[in-house]
């Protein structure tokens, strides 16, 4: 079939998504697919004064497939509408359905010197050499995709590459672009780095990017690089052997003669298990911004029951501060989205804790006084009323730590995670903003420090809300839970 056939039959099969909007699981104000399955995001940018987000998609199934890109457009980051699939696997070097798998691997997206939009992406077919191309396709209004004629733009790994060589990230510097692509040599993880003019045409090769230490994988996907600060920023999502781990950001320098970044420091991204793939893009007021998927591979898909998987993070500010702190905050945009609130009265909380409702997709944050003496407390969400039901976070502001306990989550995984800050001398003026949606809770606390993004799948009536010190008093100088709207247009 045709480029064009093959993205008709997948808006054909995404034609049931009504059916999907009634599931229970159904996420209220993150981006999730239409139908099916959803992994990385892929192509993030502001295009034409709005903001396109693609995705890894399957239409065909609630479980990874031959790879689609999806689309969805916002004009203010909280409010989401679908458009028609943008790529499809239809050409040899992206499909061969005699194989297990193959599809329109992760990729990114920029304008070119002509305006158009161009995505670059990798197309995959197992068990071929070469096994995995990057291509490119391009559009002159940002919603249909014509891939190139003379694809593949690059054809094959690089020396010392094996055929894991896949996630092209495009990043501007001055009047050239570059490609940041994940690869493998033997059994180190690294990125290499092509570069091009503003067509993105055609490429020339630079060289090996960074590489693993030994320690942070055997395989680096979705590789991204960007200056943040006084700095540039080195994003991977390791794997170690077959395991999918934590993204790591590197800080260090690039020098856009050689191609070649050194890492100076280097950190877990986000300490959540469902976090994975994160994807940047920067828009006009110079803001980098950071989304990931908000699953990870090898984990319970509880939600394939309702016929879909998957899902985006909220889409968080990323910066740098002078001491190399790095923070991710939710874009202020995501406001809009908020309801008439509830807010409790500024008290003192003793060892009796204290409990409120908050709604299933709801933000809530919570700000401590300089009163307060607990070092460590604890706090429930999605309890249900004898607390059996639970995710327990447990922060001990001491050791710079929050972990989540999801245990008594529902159903789903129940490993834990752990998040770390710079420990603080006392508890006053410590924050903790939580986005809950009907099955994920994302955690910032320490002004964006410290990040836990995780799925659990509680019952829709466990909505219990609790604090609890557990060495001393809280003083909760502000309580504000606010239910949130649709993010959907459609
Ligand atoms: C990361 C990843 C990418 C690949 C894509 C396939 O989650 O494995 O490396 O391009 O997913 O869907």
């Amino acid at each position: 079939m045709s480029h064009q056939e093959m993205l008709e039959h997948a808006d054909f099969l995404a034609a049931n998504k009504e059916e999907i909007a009634r599931g229970e699981w159904r996420l209220k104000y993150h981006v999730m697919p239409p139908v099916g399955w959803m992994n990385d995001p892929n192509g993030f940018v502001e295009y034409n004064g709005q903001y396109h987000l693609f995705f890894q998609y399957y239409p065909g199934a609630a479980e990874w497939g031959p790879m689609h890109w999806g689309h969805v457009i916002s004009e203010d980051f909280a409010h989401w509408r679908y458009l028609p699939t943008a790529l499809a696997p239809s050409e040899e070097y992206d499909c061969d359905p005699s194989k297990q798998g193959y599809g329109c691997f992760s990729g990114s997206a920029l304008p070119d010197s002509d305006g158009n939009l161009v995505l670059m992406y990798t197309g995959h077919v197992d068990d071929r050499v070469p096994m995995q191309t990057q291509n490119i396709a391009i559009s002159t209004d940002g919603v249909h995709f014509e891939k190139y004629e003379r694809n593949p733009v690059i054809s094959q790994p690089p020396a010392g590459g094996t055929e894991d060589f896949r996630d092209p990230k495009l990043v501007t510097i001055g009047e050239e672009v570059f490609a940041v692509i994940g690869n493998r040599s033997e059994e180190t993880g690294r990125a290499v780095v092509y570069k091009s003019d503003k067509s993105m045409r055609s490429w020339e090769y630079m060289g090996v990017l960074s590489a693993a230490d030994g320690k942070n994988g055997t395989m680096w996907e979705c590789p991204d690089l960007f200056p943040l600060g006084e700095r540039f920023a080195l994003i991977f999502s390791p794997m170690q052997g077959t395991v999918n781990t934590n993204p790591l950001i590197q800080l260090g320098i690039f020098d856009r003669k050689t191609g070649q970044f050194t890492a100076e420091t280097e950190r877990v991204l986000d300490g959540g298990i469902d976090f994975y793939a994160p994807q940047t893009m920067v828009d006009h007021q110079g803001r980098r911004i950071l989304i990931a998927w908000m699953q990870q591979w090898f984990q319970t898909n509880v939600t394939a029951s309702e016929g879909w998987a998957g899902a985006m993070t909220l889409p968080r500010e990323l910066t740098v501060d002078e001491r190399g702190t790095i923070r991710q905050v939710p874009l202020p945009e995501l406001e809009a989205l908020r309801k008439a609130p509830v807010v409790s009265e500024r008290r003192i909380v003793g060892q009796e804790g204290f409990s409120v409702e908050a709604p299933v997709s709801c933000e809530i944050k919570l700000l401590l006084g300089e009163e307060t003496s607990a070092q460590k407390f604890r706090i429930l969400v999605r309890a249900s009323e004898d607390r059996k039901e639970a995710t327990v976070f447990d922060v001990d502001t001491v050791a710079g730590t929050v972990t989540c306990d999801r245990a008594r989550s529902g159903v789903g995984n129940t490993s834990e995670s752990a998040a770390k800050f710079r420990p603080r001398a006392g508890t006053g003026g410590f924050e903790i903003r939580l986005f809950l949606d009907t099955c994920s809770v994302e955690l910032f606390a320490a002004g964006g420090e410290a990040t836990l993004t995780n799925r659990i799948y509680p019952s829709l009536s466990s909505k219990g809300f609790f604090i609890e010190p557990v060495d001393g008093e809280m003083q909760v100088d502000e309580l504000t839970i606010w239910p949130m709207g649709s993010a959907y247009l459609d």
